[in-house]
């Protein structure tokens, strides 16, 4: 079996473009279960009522995954992004034309115009990898927002309260062909995913890397930004955030003038 490996990364080697020709053409496969109706469909619902009859513009648009299924929805959406491969895959879907989309930093970039709402997901805050530039990105989705617009994340909860001590793996995922560990850094908080993705014709493995916070370090982003937490949920399905969720969608409101 062929492993073929797209970026090899260490804690003390960390580089970006894991986004790039070599994966962009793989991703919607390696993340269907993130197109999976019972996922996005939760997802759009509840992004579109958040925009609430404005325009939304996602930060790391990505292959459109989310973007042209809200558009479909009647949102009016603009896309950044920094990785030109994964806009060539999004271009190359039906609807992908109603999205436009600015390539660059969704830390510094910007786009024209205002916006009801920005959002970003799948855990894509953290594939910033330092405070400064998570900072930066709140910053400008707030530069982005018209008074009373909404900044939503979706983002995993660190797992550190299963990580025994003096362990660094963490196993997330074996089923469907699909192996992730994550390896945690608790000095520098940051963590790479590993993945592997075995199948009959061979296999795929790919490492990324993370700087992992909890909610209350985003919150305080927020405040920074001139954000408030309005709404904190376990889901796109909005259940309660409680002590055992794993992932949260956080919503901070722009302070009205
Ligand atoms: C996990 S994918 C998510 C894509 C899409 N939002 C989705 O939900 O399917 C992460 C995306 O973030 C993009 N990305 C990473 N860092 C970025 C940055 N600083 N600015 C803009 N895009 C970035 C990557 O190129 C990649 O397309």
């Amino acid at each position: 079996m062929v492993v073929a490996r797209s970026q090899s990364a260490t804690l003390a080697s960390v580089t970006d473009g894991i986004f790039d020709s070599s994966v962009a053409p793989y991703y919607d496969e390696t993340s269907r279960d993130m197109f999976e109706p019972g996922v996005l469909g939760p997802t759009v619902e509840t992004l579109a009522e958040l925009a609430n009859g404005g325009r939304a513009l996602e930060f790391a648009v990505g292959t459109g995954r989310v973007a042209i299924p809200l558009s479909e929805h009647g949102v009016s959406v603009a896309g950044i992004e920094l990785s030109q491969a994964m806009v060539d895959e999004m271009n190359s879907k039906p609807g992908s034309e109603r999205v436009p989309v600015v390539i660059g930093d969704m830390a510094t970039v910007r786009v024209d115009g205002e916006f009801g709402l920005v959002y970003l997901v799948y855990n894509t805050i953290s594939n910033l990898l330092t405070q400064d530039e998570q900072v930066a990105c709140f910053c400008n989705a707030s530069e982005h927002l018209a008074p009373g617009g909404r900044f939503v994340i979706e983002v995993g909860v660190p797992r550190l309260r299963q990580l025994p001590v003096g362990e660094t793996m963490l196993a997330f995922d074996v089923a469907d062909g699909h192996f992730g560990v994550d390896e945690y850094d608790v000095v520098n908080q940051r963590l790479i995913s590993h993945h592997a993705w075995v199948d009959a014709g061979g296999g795929r493995a790919l490492d990324s890397t993370h700087r992992y916070a909890w909610p209350a370090e985003y919150d305080l982003m927020a405040r920074i930004a001139g954000l408030s937490l309005v709404n904190r949920w376990a889901d796109w399905h909005r259940a309660p955030f409680t002590a055992e969720s794993t992932s949260h969608v956080s919503v901070w409101q722009k302070t009205a003038n």
